[in-house]
């Protein structure tokens, strides 16, 4: 099927990097004025500007005079799959508790987790669609889940499959990453290194052997894993062949960040406690920072230094972190236009972090992330708006007109 988009106001996001952009090129976001784009069996074929338009016999024409086209989001970091929401300790949050109170009172992920697991694969499984559908319709067209309210070798497995399921039936490419070193079950709250233990040596071998995962995650944090404890869980995954995304620096600065780029962290994820040697180290490296605005939001933290780090050359990524303790919203055009607003980004830049740098960060960089030859036909069109950069700048309005999935309109 072929179908062809034309009198696009800008076809914006024309580009296919070798790396994850930073310094200058982080503010480059390649467009043509006045163009059109084929689709040809949900890839992209040919695009250029209408000048040089050929209309091709039985294609299907859609015109988007004062509409522009760009690629759709690629969210690196999310915790889609969960049981249900928790509003109760949002008000808690509220009335002045912090995220780590709520947590250390066995609140937060606990929560959650014991919810999880009396929740069916089927259950979860429903709601989890409903929100993916939610986020494609948003301008999600690819996307990382973790599992982490599990929390056992049953739970966590099932976490997993409910993702696994979601591979098969999504539009859109999912990364499944294992996130059972999210916090330390009720029963080891005495024996933390019997529950690092068992993922070493049950789980990940058993995860591994279902290719259930993508990438292993640890949330190394005070109150949660310790250096030690994650180095031992990512060491242990990536002798089968798992690479690492991992949770550092969301509340506390002690060495998560280095030891993850010591172990060759694909990501190191939040990053809203970053000191300058942080700053330094991380753009010093090949890992890709995943900056969670909504996260910092939602728990009224500082938000993730954004402006030092690319201003020192860091290849950043934008990502929602959806979960419902720290970011119960998945909207990519909210992160977008929050990194605009309160972290200075700069539009070029946040379009960057939230399509392609998101999708190095996810390894789809191949498939997703721009507009480019033989790449998935996943963009945004919008509703006729005067420039690109109106759309970060008019935060909470929808200015998507439609979505396309596959070439499809979703
Ligand atoms: O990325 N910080 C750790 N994990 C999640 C929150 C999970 C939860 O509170 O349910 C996050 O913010
Ligand atoms: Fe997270």
């Amino acid at each position: 099927m072929e179908t062809v988009f034309i009198n696009i106001k800008q076809l914006a996001g024309i580009h296919q990097p070798r790396l994850p952009l930073r310094d200058e090129a982080l503010n480059e976001f390649p467009f043509l004025e006045n163009a059109y784009l084929r689709v040809v069996d949900g890839y992209i074929r040919q695009f250029g500007v209408m000048d040089d338009y050929q209309p091709i016999t039985g294609e299907i024409v859609l015109d988007c005079t004062n509409r522009f086209i760009l690629p759709a989001w690629c969210d690196s970091h999310t915790h889609l799959v969960f049981a249900g929401s928790r509003e109760n300790e949002f008000i808690d949050k509220l009335k002045g508790k912090t995220y780590a109170q709520i947590a250390a009172n066995g609140g937060g992920i606990l929560n959650s987790a014991a919810l999880l697991n009396e929740t069916s694969e089927e259950a979860l499984f429903e709601m989890a669609l409903v929100r993916l559908k939610e986020l494609i319709a948003l301008g999600t067209g690819a996307i990382e889940i973790k599992s982490g309210y599990g929390l056992s070798i049953e739970g966590e497995l099932k976490m997993l499959r409910v993702i696994q399921q979601l591979k098969a039936v999504s539009p859109i490419p999912i990364k499944a990453t294992c996130l059972a070193a999210h916090s330390f079950p009720k029963e080891y709250t005495y024996n933390h290194d019997a529950y690092v233990e068992l993922i070493v040596q049950e789980l990940i071998p058993e995860v591994s052997r279902q290719k259930l995962a993508d990438y292993i995650d640890v949330f190394c944090e005070i109150g949660f894993f310790n250096l030690q404890q994650m180095e031992t869980i990512c060491l242990a995954a990536s002798a089968y062949g798992l690479k690492s995304k991992l949770h550092v620096n969301q509340l506390n600065s002690f060495g998560g960040l280095q030891k993850a780029i010591a172990l060759e962290a694909l990501s190191v994820d939040h990053l809203e406690k970053m000191t300058d040697q942080d700053c330094l180290d991380l753009v010093n490296s090949t890992t890709i920072g995943t900056l969670l605005p909504t996260a910092a939001y939602f728990l009224r933290m500082p938000y993730q230094p954004a402006r030092k780090l690319i201003d020192s050359g860091a290849a950043i990524a934008l990502a929602s972190d959806f979960n419902p303790g720290s970011s119960p919203s998945g909207n990519m055009n909210m992160v977008v236009s929050m990194a605009c607003i309160q972290m200075r980004m700069l539009p070029n830049e946040a379009f960057n972090a939230a399509t392609i740098n998101g999708a190095f960060a996810m390894e789809l960089q191949e498939e997703v992330g721009s507009i480019a030859i033989g790449k998935r036909a996943n963009f945004i069109c919008t509703k006729p708006m005067p420039s690109l950069h109106y759309f970060p700048y008019a935060f909470g309005s929808n200015l998507i007109d439609a979505v396309y999935i596959n070439g499809k309109k979703f």
